[in-house]
């Protein structure tokens, strides 16, 4: 694997899930892998999760660690052709990805969707560059339209929680007061497209993710009936894909409930954090037994260090 940049970059995921758990066990066994290269992790948004667990992973491989909050220490990057550059934009993608690639072996990219033009972020304008003139492995760390370490780290998780062989897992909406991404139910959704399960997604109407990711997938408009005898429950806000960006519903229907869990068969509690609790999802669900957000956040740690282990061992 060269690139990641979505989780069908992986040649077979239940193989690499199996390959992280094993990886788990005894986390240093390739420490010898990065010796004397040089990783750096790009932000251009804010991050707990992503940058610990990443950083820890790369550490784990014996990689260097380079990171920087690019969105607020880095230069504006301009990243379209032919631009007089006479406004705020101080430095264009060209040079700036050629320069990184010069420090570094690999470099691992945030950069969240903008939300109000939905061409551009379809077209992952950051990471498709910053490929385009690095010529070093890219990994996404959440871009515009996924977040594929999420995704792995998830599927880790109902690997290791799961009791029955093809479990039902939902994938709910619930409300936020901000407009949030798609990245991490798209990448959610692609990730579950490649498992053996009985796979639900439920939200309002309106709130209909992208139809070219969600392809032939089962959406049940009724939260209630979604939930029945579901193994897990991965709960997310996103804003409205048809009118880009909008909150269109914020009121607590759709909330996480112990009365919409009571429905669930004894179902696991998942969400990707940061969660806003009493908005999202109750005190009571997520602290509950059933609640694996934890173990979730952990699985991060061997999503990427399988990711990076893969990128290395192919460099
Ligand atoms: N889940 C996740 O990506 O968390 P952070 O935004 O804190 O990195």
């Amino acid at each position: 694997m060269r690139h990641y940049l979505n989780i069908n970059d992986l040649d077979d995921l239940k193989k690499t899930v199996q390959e992280s758990i094993e990886l788990k066990k005894n986390e240093l066994e390739f420490s010898f892998l990065g010796k004397g290269k040089t990783i750096c992790l790009l932000f251009f948004n804010n991050s707990l999760r992503t940058r610990l667990s990443t950083q820890k992973a790369a550490q784990n491989l014996g990689l260097n660690c380079i990171v920087m909050n690019f969105g607020s220490e880095g230069w504006e990057l301009e990243f379209e052709d032919g631009v007089v550059m006479n406004q705020s934009k101080s430095e264009h993608v060209k040079e700036a990805a050629k320069v990184i690639a010069q420090y570094c072996d690999l470099v691992a990219i945030r950069a969240f969707a903008s939300l109000t033009d939905k061409e551009k972020d379809k077209e992952e304008i950051v990471l498709e560059n910053f490929k385009k003139y690095a010529g070093i492995p890219i990994v996404n760390m959440e871009s515009a339209t996924g977040h594929p370490l999420q995704a792995l780290a998830d599927a880790i998780t109902m690997e290791e929680y799961k009791t029955t062989h093809k479990p039902k897992v939902v994938l709910s909406w619930a409300p936020h007061p901000k407009a949030l991404p798609h990245a991490v139910a798209n990448s959610f959704v692609e990730m579950m497209q490649l498992q053996d399960a009985d796979f639900v997604i439920t939200h309002p109407e309106g709130y209909e993710l992208d139809p070219d990711i969600t392809k032939n997938c089962k959406i049940e408009y009724n939260q209630k009936k979604a939930f029945e005898n579901a193994d897990f429950v991965y709960v997310k806000n996103w804003s409205s894909f048809k009118e880009y960006g909008e909150v269109m519903k914020s009121d607590s229907d759709w909330m996480l409930t112990a009365d919409k869990m009571k429905l669930t068969n004894n179902g696991k509690f998942m969400h990707c954090l940061p969660v806003r609790r009493n908005v999202i999802v109750t005190d009571e669900v997520i602290d509950s037994e059933n609640s694996i957000v934890i173990q979730q956040a952990n699985n991060r740690t061997y999503s990427a260090q399988i990711v990076l282990k893969k990128i290395l061992e192919n460099l």
